[in-house]
């Protein structure tokens, strides 16, 4: 006889085991308290997690029943009062310290609401073993410029990855532009968003200060909205860039930031303008030496230079690696404008060999003992400048042409987002540098000093009264 199984009545196909979960009558009152239950706790951990709003809704609810519309009105009227106060009276620590964590937080919320779709068409999701695993936004930090997205990556993961799709994130997000850099741990990596361009206005110069910071001197604005701060101590710096693509308000940003310490006799700034003096003849009073016309000049002073360089690496020999500048012993800051003038468009064979040694010898032997040259060029190939290597500092201004935007700044570094070759003819002093420890070029606008503005500081920083062509008045 066929085995046949029935349970409450339904006839089930007969197997080795059945089995049914039993029917539990629960009241429905009970089942009411449950829900209630389980909707409280869930309402308490969002108002702790979300305090920043559940926390003003409960004060402001709380004054209406305590005083009625008088209450909430007053508080909210006497924030909003504070709040322009502040602004009007000064701004910058009400951006630092009321608008911008305000929207940081309003950000990071719209942020997390785009992160899933953002992380997945960015390949940067990654699945394994069924699952799905996304970075992790942690937080968002706002100035008026950028957005910086500190984000925790998925194992396995580098900087480079968030790199290679930092174009993609941008239009994702709207902003303008997106830079990848590594974050303050290993497994972090920050992603700046640029909204604004900080940099299409002309950048004023920064104020002088009576000891330069050799290590930190500020010359340009970044267009993550910060101060671009050149390390001169244990450098050689190249400016590279086309014709009125604005060397001169390099050098004259480098001037400005070095004024306090020219005045006090803690630099000497020797000059080399062979353009005839049209660039640097305004600045006569902060030079100690200077030199627009005479090449044979010229050649003297760099030799004059390597003098003292060597006779100060004999001194300091064993007693320290790297010279501590003082009035007695100054720093030296070579400033040549037009380099190749000297190296490669010179017609006299015997001035330029001499030239182009001291220049090598000052290149590879003057970091360590306070002798800095800061050249500008416009054709950075090798032919023009044979010792380009020998400046670890490069600034890439306008450049006409694509090759020499890695000749000027290392090897893949217009991959890595230095275009210099596309910064328009309408953005004098814009160039893209290569930050300490940091292999993304950033874009900066050096500050442009006019013509009063040099006079007004050759008057005020000038002491030494250098005489054209090498002399000392
Ligand atoms: N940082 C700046 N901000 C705004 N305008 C600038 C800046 N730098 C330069 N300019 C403008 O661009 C013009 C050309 O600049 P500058 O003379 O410095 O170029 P240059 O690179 O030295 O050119 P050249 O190779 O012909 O000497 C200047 O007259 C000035 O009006
Ligand atoms: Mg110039």
């Amino acid at each position: 006889m066929p085995l046949v199984n029935v349970i409450r009545g339904e006839r089930i196909e007969p197997a080795p085991f059945n089995i049914r979960t039993p029917y539990i009558k629960v009241p429905l009152w009970l089942l009411l308290a449950g829900w209630t239950v389980k909707a409280s706790v869930r309402l308490v951990v969002l108002a702790v997690r979300h305090w920043h709003v559940s926390g003003p809704a409960l004060l402001l609810g709380w004054l209406y029943l305590r005083y009625g519309w008088a209450g909430p009105v007053g508080l909210v009227g006497g924030v909003v009062a504070l709040a322009v106060g502040w602004c009007l009276g000064h701004r910058p620590t009400f951006e630092r310290f009321a608008w911008y964590p305000v929207l940081s937080r309003w950000r990071r919320w719209s942020y997390r609401r785009q992160w899933l779709p953002a992380m997945a068409t960015a390949k940067l999701s990654v699945s394994f073993d069924g699952q799905t695993v996304v970075p992790v936004l942690k937080r968002v930090r706002c100035n008026g410029v950028a957005d910086e997205l500190t984000v925790r990556m998925v194992t396995g993961q580098i900087p480079d990855d968030f790199a290679k799709v930092s174009e993609r994130l941008a239009h994702t997000f709207g902003a303008r532009a997106s830079r990848v850099s590594a974050g303050s741990r290993p497994d972090l990596v920050t992603v700046t968003l640029l909204r604004g361009d900080p940099l299409t206005e002309t950048v004023a110069p920064f104020p002088v200060v009576p000891v330069p910071d050799f290590t930190a001197l500020p010359l340009a604005r970044r267009e993550d909205g910060e101060t671009y701060t050149l390390r001169l101590f244990g450098t050689q710096v190249l400016v590279v860039g086309a014709t009125d693509a604005g060397k001169g308000s390099v050098i004259w940003s480098l001037l400005q930031s070095l004024a306090g310490g020219i005045a006090s006799g803690l630099v000497r700034v020797w000059a080399f303008d062979p353009k005839g003096g049209m660039e640097l003849g305004a600045g006569l009073p902060l030079f100690a030496r200077f030199a627009c016309e005479d090449f044979k000049a010229m050649a003297d002073m760099l030799e004059e230079a390597v003098a003292t360089m060597r006779e100060r690496t004999a001194r300091l020999r064993g007693k320290t690696r790297q010279h501590v500048p003082t009035v007695a012993d100054p720093l030296y800051v070579i400033v040549i404008d037009e380099l190749a003038a000297l190296t490669a468009y010179l017609t006299d064979r015997q001035t330029k060999d001499r030239i182009k040694a001291a220049l090598g010898v000052l290149l590879t032997q003057g970091r360590a003992v306070g002798v800095h040259v800061v050249a500008c060029l416009q054709d950075p190939r090798k032919e023009v400048l044979p010792f380009r290597d020998l400046f670890p500092t490069r600034i890439g201004l306008r450049l006409t042409e694509e090759a020499h935007v890695d000749l000027t700044l290392g090897e893949g570094a217009r991959d890595r987002g230095a275009l210099c070759d596309r910064i328009p003819r309408s953005a004098p002093g814009v160039a893209y540098v290569v930050l300490d420890g940091d292999p993304t070029p950033m874009r900066v606008r050096f500050s442009y000093l006019d013509d009063d503005a040099i006079t007004e500081l050759a008057h005020d920083y000038g002491r030494l009264r250098a005489v054209p062509n090498g002399g000392v008045a």
